[in-house]
């Protein structure tokens, strides 16, 4: 499949897709949204892939949503075509694990959409921010919700504030990123950790992200107990048996993904 603002490829399971508008800093058009809208849907229905991969280049993962696309619109036009929601939200939406692999400038919608993702790898260079208040407006893709969520509010609100950006060291002290790896090891690490999730059970894979996700929806009991029957329904799945036989008898699984 060709695309025009992203690049889509697959490899030993993984569904990567990397922003590519090189010319505006990934800036993120309706195409380039819709293309990834496509993307997804295709890296979904497809069996061989167990894992997606969110990326963009060395200097950008994305500068936001593209301003000069919007600058013109008219409130009728944004809340008549419900902008931003229709289309981004797919992402957050998505059922098999994603990663972000991010490097350079995850500004706006960037850090947005990085935040839809599963779990974010930052290079040593990456740098978050919501930066929207500096351009006449707020966040419109969940950045005041997620942001809040991961960091707390101290921080989130003074970063929706100001409009600062916070680098990459004090992104994962404050929680909203996994681990840093250095710039030149992005790829290569954000690579081996989705080969390693795409080569385990599928359903089972599924159910931990949905039981992880049900943290934020609901309260802890209520989570708990959703968990919990997850969990014995793993022991519906002919993967639970091998995984556990495989231990016992000192060998590799090898899953059934069923
Ligand atoms: C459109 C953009 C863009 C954006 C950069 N470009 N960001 N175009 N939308 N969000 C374009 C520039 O206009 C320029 O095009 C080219 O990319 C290179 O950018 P420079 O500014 O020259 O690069 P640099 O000096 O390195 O500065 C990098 C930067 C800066 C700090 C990231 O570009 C910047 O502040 N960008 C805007 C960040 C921002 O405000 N994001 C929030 C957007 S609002 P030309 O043609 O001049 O070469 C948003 C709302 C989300 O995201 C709402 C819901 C999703």
């Amino acid at each position: 499949m060709t695309f025009e603002n992203i690049i889509l490829e697959k490899q030993d399971g993984v569904g990567v897709i990397t922003l590519h508008r090189p010319k505006a800093l990934n800036a993120l058009c309706a195409a380039l949204i819709d293309e990834m809208g496509i993307a997804l849907d295709d890296l979904e229905s497809d069996d061989a892939i167990g894992c997606i991969l969110v990326t963009g280049s060395e200097k950008t993962f994305a500068a936001g949503a593209d301003i000069k696309e919007m600058k013109d619109k008219t409130f009728q036009q944004a809340y008549g075509e419900d902008f931003i929601t229709k289309g981004w939200e797919r992402l957050s939406q998505t059922r098999k694990p994603v990663i972000a692999a991010v490097a350079g400038y995850a500004l706006g919608g960037g850090c947005e959409i990085a935040m839809m993702c599963d779990f974010i790898l930052a290079a040593d260079t990456a740098k978050f921010g919501q930066p929207e208040i500096t351009i006449g407006t707020i966040p419109g893709s969940g950045g005041t919700q997620r942001l809040t969520r991961f960091v707390g509010k101290s921080k989130a609100m003074e970063l929706c504030l100001t409009g600062r950006m916070m680098d990459a060291e004090e992104a994962e002290r404050a929680g909203l990123v996994a681990r840093v790896v250095p710039a030149a090891e992005l790829q290569e690490e954000a690579m081996k950790t989705a080969r390693k999730i795409a080569g385990l059970s599928r359903p089972v894979v599924l159910m931990a992200k949905e039981a992880v996700n049900r943290a934020f929806e609901t309260t802890l009991a209520e989570g708990v107990k959703f968990e919990r029957r997850l969990f014995h329904a793993t022991f519906a799945l002919e993967d639970q048996k091998e995984g556990m036989a495989a231990f016992a008898e000192k060998r590799a699984p090898a899953w059934k993904n069923r």
